[in-house]
């Protein structure tokens, strides 16, 4: 049994943690409890009253409402705002009935004047740490109402123990910068207003009492799914009291809700754990492989992407010697990326224009299609569908298609301007063409790619409001690319947005993977990847091996290798230019990664030693049933402890069973579980130098 119900108290209990709501004597809906789970379900605390004595303070202020609207003497941060055709501009919601179907609560709120329902639901999967949350807003009557804010969940913390906020911010080719501060009294606010979810925040949240570190502490935590602009506020009331609201931002936002239909929020999942910032990362894992990924539990392939070897210079004679080299080291999936379609030399041409270009493969793609299929490897593509450069076909014939305000240029980004995908003809233009391409050729892998964002956020001849827009070229984009992936369930796709730029656990419904950064540079890499750790699992995080070393000379090949195969491991060097012995290794790095793949993308990750703003870090993975177990160990620089002989630090191992004994690679002696954790060793380790050991468990 995953809810409880009590009079007038609903308990969404898990395995370890429990999440507890109920209605107090005046009718508001209160959420009471979010933590360890409690013996008895007579322990989790009823709804209190709101009421006090003072004028200034509201139960706004004091109660922690589930879902508040804003209306009357509520100054927080509301989760809904609405204006009725009247001009009324509060709305008061009644609580009507709640509903426990399997492992859901719904809860019926209703406007006490208004035909205006407000649904709020919970979702409890037993085996899992996480509740999805969301609402749906229905309209009843005659008349309209716009809807100018409705968020998807309101988490409160507990006052005291919710002091650190935990954070990702970044920007292109340089994402996933994980920052903790303490929370200020007030509103602090992360959002995006580009129309995804953007390079520069992320919307994720993890609180603590600023004391936790990976392996200890209370973390509440939470992620939206969402793919388009959001905003996430975490408010810290005069009370003391801990709030986060996540949604669709509620910046530019207009709904025209009619009679008859309804608004459904995006889903927030969020979680609370009692062992650190590492076990709050693998709850989010372990619902991502199992309740968002596409195809849950598909061993990726490793991959060979062309983009920096030969950019926008493809052609089937290149593409194939590479694709030769690609197959010799073991590759399994080789993918073309951009420049392969009519008119693309440079990225100022051809984005709307997907034919193969006829210079560059007179006869199609088919021919290169064939030679990549007979050397053993599938073939994947680069498409960039929302997208359309001013010097296409497409645009010159329906210059209308873009997002823009009339009267105003258009402003073009990297070349090119972005189609309106809340149109439902643009929708179906994408779907029919892209549906014809992968009819059409043997394609297993697509890389959705998408360079710039909005300006100028004009939908002219929108029925209702044009604000619309923010929401409904989400729903477009996932409209099309939902049905291209019924339609083709064999391909896997990658979300990419400039590097990591759409990576949501919206998108991971259609895309298996992201490319989370432009940036392969594989010490900047150790960075990025670990941020990304926080929140998604390694299965869906491609890593290329490349050529790319923002400080010089390429870095030894085994150090660039160890770094991406912490992974789904890729190629996208310019293979051509590596010699026999580098080929020799890559092919041996490539081997051994099929091996362990299974623990990377399917086991336990823990983060021993952080590798953000360190110069030694180390990585662990642990198959579920901790039988076995790779630790990555890497050393950026280490020229103090060369001088000085300062100690290496100790890595303990994570994850294993205490009694059951275990090896380690290069590392001698059967010791205990327990031992490898609580004594640890060093592994000491050169300039650039990392270490790949595997871990075993012994009878
Ligand atoms: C974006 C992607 C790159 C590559 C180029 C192609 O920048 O992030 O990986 O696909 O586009 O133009």
């Amino acid at each position: 049994m995953t809810i409880l119900e009590r009079e007038r108290l609903w308990v969404l209990q898990g395995e370890r943690s429990a999440y507890a709501l109920g209605l107090n004597d005046e009718g508001d809906l209160v959420h009471t409890y979010w933590g360890a789970r409690l013996p008895y379900a007579d322990d989790y605390p009823a709804a209190p009253s709101g009421s006090g004595w003072a004028s200034f303070n509201g139960p706004g202020q004091t109660l922690a409402e589930e879902y508040p609207a804003w209306a009357g003497l509520k100054y927080i941060e509301p989760c809904l705002k609405a204006t009725f055709a009247d001009g009324v501009r509060d709305v008061v919601l009644r609580f009507e009935r709640a509903q426990i179907e399997d492992d859901t609560l719904t809860l019926a709120l209703r406007d006490a004047v208004y035909p205006l329902a407000v649904t709020p639901l919970s979702r409890r999967p037993a085996e899992h740490v996480l509740i999805a949350r969301g609402v749906v807003t229905r309209k009843g009557g005659q008349t309209p109402t716009p809807l100018e804010r409705v968020g998807s969940a309101r988490w409160h913390v507990p006052a005291a123990l919710a002091r650190r906020l935990s954070h990702l911010t970044g920007r292109w080719a340089d994402e996933w910068h994980l920052g903790r501060v303490p929370l200020a009294r007030g509103v602090t606010r992360l959002e995006s207003r580009r129309l995804t979810t953007g390079h520069h925040q992320h919307p994720w949240f993890a609180l603590d009492d600023g004391h936790a570190d990976e392996d200890s502490g209370q973390i509440w935590f939470g992620a939206l799914a969402y793919s388009g602009s959001w905003a996430l506020t975490a408010e810290l009331t005069d009370f003391g009291h801990t709030r986060v609201s996540l949604g669709v931002n509620d910046w530019d936002f207009g709904w025209q809700l009619d009679p008859g239909t309804t608004f459904t929020t995006p889903i927030c999942v969020g979680g609370w754990v009692g062992a650190g910032f590492g076990a709050a990362s693998r709850a989010l894992h372990d619902y991502t492989r199992d309740n968002v990924l596409p195809h849950r539990g598909a061993r990726h392939r490793v991959l060979y992407n062309s983009w920096e070897a030969t950019t926008f210079d493809v052609n089937e004679a290149g593409q194939a010697a590479l694709a030769e080299i690609a197959a010799s080291l073991g590759v399994e999936l080789f993918v073309m990326d951009d420049g392969w379609f009519k008119g693309r030399t440079w990225d100022n041409a051809g984005l709307g224009d997907w034919t193969p270009d006829r210079v560059k493969f007179p006869n199609g793609l088919t021919p290169l299609i064939e030679r990549v299929n007979a050397l053993g490897m599938d073939f994947g593509l680069w498409i960039e569908p929302e997208m359309v450069n001013p010097d296409s076909d497409l645009y010159c014939a329906n210059p209308d298609w873009v997002i823009h305000f009339p009267t105003r240029e258009r402003t073009t980004a990297r070349n090119q301007l972005i189609l309106n995908l809340a149109r439902t003809d643009v929708q179906d233009y994408l779907i029919d063409h892209f549906d014809h391409l992968l009819r059409d050729h043997k394609i297993t892998f697509i890389k959705w790619d998408m360079n710039r964002n909005v300006s100028e956020p004009g939908w002219p001849d929108a029925p209702a409001d044009a604000r619309e827009l923010w929401m409904r070229y989400v729903e477009g984009v996932y409209r099309v690319w939902g049905t291209l992936r019924s339609r083709h369930p064999q391909v896997i796709w990658q979300s990419c947005s400039g590097g990591g730029g759409r990576a949501d656990l919206g998108i991971l419904r259609y895309a298996d993977q992201v490319w989370i950064s432009d940036n392969t540079d594989p010490i900047a890499r150790l960075g990025i990847q670990e941020g990304y750790s926080q929140i998604y699992p390694a299965v869906t995080m491609e890593a290329w091996v490349t050529d790319m070393n923002l400080g010089g000379a390429p870095l030894p090949l085994d150090f660039r290798f160890h770094v991406s195969m912490s992974g789904v491991l890729g190629i996208g060097a310019d293979v051509r230019h590596w010699s026999e012995a580098e080929r020799a290794a890559a092919a041996r790095w490539v081997a051994l990664y099929k091996a362990i793949r299974p623990l990377i993308q399917y086991g336990d990750q823990y983060r021993l030693l952080p590798a953000q703003g360190r110069d030694y870090s180390a990585l662990q993975y642990m198959a579920k049933d901790k039988g076995e177990g790779v630790l990555f160990a890497y050393c950026t620089q280490m020229r103090g402890r060369a001088m000085g002989d300062a100690p290496y630090p100790t890595i303990r191992l994570r994850g294993l069973l205490p009694d059951a004994r275990y090896t380690v690679e290069g590392i001698g002696g059967v010791r205990s579980g327990d031992a490898w954790a609580r004594i640890g060793f060093t592994l000491p380790l050169g300039d650039l130098e990392s270490a790949v050991r595997r871990i075993q468990r012994v009878e």
